[in-house]
């Protein structure tokens, strides 16, 4: 049986640089933002952090500041990439270059993102139905930075291997540096379960490494992924955020305390509101919440009685309210919570 432990603690080679640790987190929109991955390193932290999705448009111009998404701590930059999303080939060239001139690991090219708002601005998993608009972009990026470039996408618009196959190749030829895929088309957002089976096609269509995402919950997933489709590495996305201890568990040993819900989430309420003014930080715990509850029975009542509350104190005495009764703990996350 592969020794996950050790395919994972591998150092890869990723354009120009060196990761230490194949598994990576997935980037997130109001997820994975710098109190998530502060509380990521806090528990030892994964091979490469995201941030959250930038809109090419407007980031030239973002000020680290006061912006939500373009914020970073400055020492995360060795293993930090900034994900960027848009449809014109020379905003995207001037977000990466700005990307670049920050100091980021790198610079990923959203080709996943199937919500309504950025496929309307032909942007995320839009440009999968213009594959020559896509290699554009990767081309023009590629050609602005000389930090990796890295692309994520999914299988299309339509349930065809093939067409993931070729955007594939088409990525590599236009200079991407590694590919992560999520094995899903566009429309399908996260209902049906990923296709493993196209990830292998994927692994073995190009030579940049390709890292394999969707539902990867419990390492024997990963085991599984890394073993069937011969993927360089492991990209995860809701259950970092639910549990943001997992990468240090299934890569160094860590062995969770006993009350490491509770902690857990005492530590993302205090990040939050330091990092964030109340009201996006308020914005930002509710939509963790959703991921934390899928862990327990009762999660859906546990994740109202947060959201509820208003203020970081109301939300420690809620969270001290339900560990204090002991909750049960799902082996998987309740779905309903985690879509
Ligand atoms: C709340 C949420 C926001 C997401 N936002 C982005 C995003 O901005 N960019 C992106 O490439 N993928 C985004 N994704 C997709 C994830 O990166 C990942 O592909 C997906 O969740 C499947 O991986 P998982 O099963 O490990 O969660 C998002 C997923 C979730 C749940």
């Amino acid at each position: 049986m592969l020794n996950i432990d050790k395919r994972l603690n591998t150092p890869l080679r990723i354009g120009n640089k060196m990761i230490q640790n194949r598994l990576i987190m997935a980037p997130m929109a109001g997820l994975t933002h710098v109190a998530l991955r502060s509380l990521v390193r806090q528990y030892g932290g994964c091979g490469l952090y995201f941030t959250e999705m930038c809109m090419a448009r407007t980031l030239p111009a973002e000020n680290r500041a006061v912006s939500p998404v373009f914020k970073w701590n400055d020492p995360e930059l060795n293993t930090l990439v900034c994900q960027v999303a848009g449809g014109d080939p020379d905003a995207m060239a001037e977000a990466a270059r700005r990307i670049e001139a920050e100091g980021f690991f790198g610079v990923d090219i959203n080709f996943g993102c199937s919500v309504a708002v950025i496929c309307k601005q032909n942007a995320g998993a839009a440009l999968l139905k213009e594959p020559k608009q896509a290699e554009k972009i990767v081309k023009a990026v590629r050609a602005a930075v000389s930090i990796p470039v890295l692309v994520k996408y999914r299988t299309g618009w339509v349930d065809n291997p093939a067409g993931a196959v070729d955007l594939a190749k088409r990525f590599e030829d236009a200079g991407a540096d590694a590919l992560t895929f999520h094995p899903r088309v566009a429309p399908d957002r996260r209902s049906r379960p990923p296709k493993q089976a196209y990830l292998g096609r994927v692994v073995d269509a190009v030579q940049i490494p390709v890292f394999g995402n969707g539902e990867v919950f419990e390492a024997d997933d990963a085991r599984r992924m890394l073993e069937t489709t011969g993927c360089i590495g492991v990209s995860i996305g809701r259950i970092a955020a639910a549990k943001p201890w997992v990468f240090a568990q299934w890569t160094k040993g860590y062995v969770p305390v006993p009350d490491i819900y509770r902690k857990c989430g005492h530590q993302m309420v205090e990040l939050l509101y330091f990092y964030f003014d109340p009201i996006t930080a308020g914005k930002r715990f509710r939509k963790w919440a959703l991921f934390f509850s899928a862990s327990f029975q009762f999660g859906h009542a546990f994740c109202l009685s947060l959201c509820r509350r208003k203020t970081p104190e109301g939300i420690h005495a809620a969270m001290d309210v339900f560990f204090d009764q002991s909750p049960r703990v799902n082996t998987r996350p309740n779905m309903n919570l985690f879509r």
